[in-house]
C-alpha cells in the first residue's frame, strides 16, 4: 500500500514506523515545513492518505485528497463542524472517508461499555454523571474528541441529560466534561456516576500512542476499494 502521511507530527511519525514494519511504502510526508508538496499531483501517487494535523487545516487537507480521488483516514479532532460537507462529497462523488475520534481498540471497547452502562443508569435517577479527560499539554482542543463521543453516547441513552458543557455545571440536564493537561500524558478518560452514597467509575488509560497508530493503519488498509463514510464500528464490528 502506498501511503501519503499528512501531518508528520507525533502521530504521523509512529504511523510511518508501523507502516514500514508492515512493508507499506510512504510516498509523501507533509508537515508545515513542506506544504508546497501537498498537491493533487503528489497525492495521486498514494493509494490512501492518513491525516493527523490540526483543527484549522484538516478539512482543507481532506478536500484536497478528494480532489485527487484518494481515500482519506483522518484522526484530527476539533473540525467536525465541517463533517457534513465531507459526508456530502462522499455521497455525491463516491469518495471514501474514515474518521475516528479515537483509533485505539481499547477506547472503542470502552465506548461500547459506556453505552451499555448508560443504558442501565438511565433508570437510576439518583446518580449524576460526569466525564474527565487527561492529555498532554500540546493538545490544542479541549474537551478531547473522545470525551465528546463519550458524552454524546451518554446523552443518547440517559434521558435526563440533554447536552454537555466544559468543566462545571449546576444544571442537572447537563454533563460536565473536565479537561486536564499534564506533561506528555498519553490520554485517559473516566466516566463517573455519583449518588449521595456511592460512585461507579469506568476508566480507559492509554499507555502510549502506538495503539492509536495501529488503528489508523488498519483503517487505511480497510478503506481501500470502499466508498462512503466509515468508522471504527465498521472496522472492528464490536
Ligand atoms: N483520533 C485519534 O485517535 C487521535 C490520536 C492522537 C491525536 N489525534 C489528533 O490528531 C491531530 C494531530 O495530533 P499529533 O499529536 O500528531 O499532533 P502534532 O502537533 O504532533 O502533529 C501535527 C502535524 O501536522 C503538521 N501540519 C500543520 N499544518 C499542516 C497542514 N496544513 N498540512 C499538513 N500538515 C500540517 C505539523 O507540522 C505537525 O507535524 C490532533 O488533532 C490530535 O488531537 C487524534
Amino acid at each position: 500500500m502506498n501511503i501519503a502521511i499528512i501531518g508528520y507530527g507525533k502521530m504521523g511519525k509512529i504511523i510511518e514506523k508501523l507502516a514500514i514494519q508492515k512493508e507499506h511504502s510512504i510516498v509523501l510526508k507533509i508537515d508545515d515545513s513542506n506544504l508546497n508538496e501537498l498537491t493533487v499531483e503528489n497525492l495521486k501517487k498514494a493509494d490512501v492518505a492518513i491525516e493527523f494535523t490540526g483543527p484549522k487545516v484538516a478539512f482543507g487537507n481532506i478536500s484536497l485528497c478528494f480532489d485527487a480521488g484518494i481515500p482519506v483516514v483522518s484522526g484530527t479532532t476539533g473540525w467536525l463542524d465541517k463533517f457534513n460537507e465531507v459526508k456530502e462529497r462522499c455521497e455525491t462523488e463516491k469518495q471514501a472517508f474514515f474518521y475516528a475520534s479515537n483509533f485505539s481498540l481499547g477506547v472503542n471497547i470502552f465506548f461500547k461499555l459506556n453505552q451499555q452502562l448508560a443504558k442501565i443508569m438511565n433508570k437510576f435517577e439518583g446518580f449524576n454523571v460526569s466525564v474527565d479527560e487527561t492529555h498532554h499539554i500540546h493538545k490544542l482542543d479541549a474537551p478531547s474528541g473522545t470525551a465528546i463521543t463519550i458524552a454524546d453516547d451518554i446523552i443518547s441513552e440517559v434521558k435526563r441529560k440533554e447536552n454537555w458543557v466544559k468543566e462545571k455545571t449546576e444544571n442537572d440536564k447537563q454533563i460536565a466534561i473536565k479537561s486536564f493537561r499534564i506533561g506528555e500524558h498519553p490520554g485517559e478518560h473516566t466516566v463517573t456516576y455519583s449518588s449521595n452514597t456511592e460512585n461507579i467509575a469506568i476508566t480507559h488509560e492509554s499507555k502510549n500512542r502506538e495503539g492509536l497508530a495501529q488503528g489508523a493503519l488498519m483503517a487505511a488498509e480497510f478503506i481501500i476499494g470502499k466508498t462512503g463514510v466509515l468508522g471504527m464500528n465498521d472496522l472492528l464490528n464490536i
